[in-house]
């Protein structure tokens, strides 16, 4: 039958089942432009409402990954898995775990996005590498992970292009927060990987985009039957987002927490979570059989020096100067520093990740618009995390801006993100839940 979007949006607000077919068409018809903005607008608000079931999702997440480029790495021995956040305030997870899984002999093709708002993005973390490029051709990707076990670049126009043409509407249209919509977006990029398997990371909390467990439960499970429907394996990880992971937010701060851990440094709950998500992709790649071998295997890859080593070695085939991995200093500082007192002595009750990655987004961190600059200096370090003690007048944090006149206006809010008790609290639970197809 002729596609006729108007009938096909009414089926679909009308709560009707879509066919393989009228599902193509409708993400052809986004990809060469003979739908216009209002149609797409008014496909996706029928989906926003009335749902999509698992095969429709599968059908939409197949249509917008062919919509593209499908890399495929022929050459590289091995089941190639990937990870992927839904977004938190200092998530620099990938940075680290794709070194880390790559010295265990697991083959990452990490294909990551730009920061919007503030949760940052891998990308922009990359660009704090003098000389790194992640616009690399689709063809570039094979050497580099063949070479170092680990590959980091942009989507670029020619991967999952019916994504960009939907999110674009979404933004403008209320339409992001949509259970099968999200699903077909990451995983159509995701798959255009050419991966086998897929960790994700879904954060759950205040800085989430999805802050109640059960939404968050629901997109788990939509991205692992999903995933299995599309032929991968997917393991999905619910992880607490309710403070900052890790005492950094900003890019090169970030970067640089990053690397000490795979020196073996750096806080425990970014490494109880980059542990965990990295043990899953060791257990999909099948290179270990059981959750205790996978973490001998990761702290094996920080002790012998072989993470680090796949870093420096990615770093110089991607364009970059890997002089950061052994000296921080290279990478250069904020303009102006100051630090945020404790008014009181106790316990580090609660630290508001929103509000933290708000103001860090404000010293420039982060972006409003998508065509915003951003700035890699700056940034907030945390001298005390949740749960530490602290005396009066001792720092619980530290600013990094462009001068000091915005050191000074973030400080009130940067304090105000604090919260100071009388008792410890309860130790954060990192990981709240694991859903696997595999
Ligand atoms: N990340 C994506 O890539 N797409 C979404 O829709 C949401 C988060």
């Amino acid at each position: 039958m002729h596609f006729h979007p108007a009938r096909l949006n009414a089926h679909k607000r009308d709560g009707g089942k879509l066919s393989a077919d009228q599902i193509r068409d409708v993400v052809h018809g986004a990809v060469d432009g003979s739908l216009s903005d209002a149609q797409l607008g008014a496909f996706l608000m029928a989906v926003c409402c009335r749902g999509m079931d698992a095969e429709e999702t599968a059908t939409l997440t197949l249509a917008m990954r062919d919509s593209g480029e499908v890399l495929g790495f022929p050459s590289v021995p091995g089941r190639k898995i990937d990870k992927h956040s839904t977004g938190g305030v200092g998530d620099k997870v990938s940075l680290a775990l794709a070194p880390l899984v790559a010295a265990c002999g697991v083959p990452v093709p990490m294909i990551s996005g730009r920061g919007l708002g503030h949760t940052g993005g891998t990308l922009d973390k990359l660009r704090a590498i003098p000389g790194y490029r992640t616009d690399l051709a689709p063809a570039e990707f094979e050497p580099i992970l063949a070479a170092c076990g680990f590959v980091m670049a942009g989507a670029g126009p020619s991967i999952a292009p019916a994504d960009w043409r939907l999110y674009a509407v979404r933004d403008v249209t209320g339409t992001v927060e949509s259970i099968p919509l999200i699903t077909a977006s990451i995983l159509s990029k995701k798959l255009a990987e050419g991966i086998d398997g897929l960790v994700m990371d879904v954060k759950v909390g205040r800085a989430a985009i999805l802050k109640d467990r059960d939404t968050a439960h629901a997109l788990a499970q939509s991205l692992v039957s999903v995933g299995e429907l599309a032929g991968i394996d997917v393991t999905a990880l619910l992880t607490c987002m309710d403070a900052p992971l890790g005492r950094t937010i900003g890019n090169r701060l970030e970067l640089l927490e990053a690397v000490a851990l795979l020196r073996g440094d750096g806080p425990s709950d970014l490494r109880a979570v980059t542990w965990e998500l990295a043990a899953e992709m060791l257990e999909l790649a099948g290179v270990v059989t059981d959750r205790g071998q996978a973490w001998q295997k990761l702290d094996a890859a920080v002790d012998s020096g072989e993470a680090l080593r796949r870093l420096r070695q990615n770093v110089e085939l991607q364009g970059g100067d890997p002089s950061f991995v052994d000296d921080p200093k290279a990478l250069g500082e904020a303009g102006a520093t100051l630090g945020v007192s404790s008014p009181a002595s106790g316990y580090v009750a609660d630290i508001d990740p929103l509000e933290l990655g708000l103001c860090a987004m404000d010293l420039g961190a982060g972006r409003r618009q998508p065509a915003d600059e951003i700035d890699l200096d700056v940034g907030i370090v945390l001298a005390r995390q949740l749960g530490e003690e602290v005396r009066a007048g001792e720092p619980l944090a530290i600013v990094q801006a462009r001068t000091l006149a915005e050191a000074d206006a973030a400080l009130p809010r940067v304090l105000s993100a604090f919260r100071i008790g009388d008792t410890p609290p309860r130790p954060r639970r990192m990981v709240l839940e694991r859903l696997t197809s595999a």
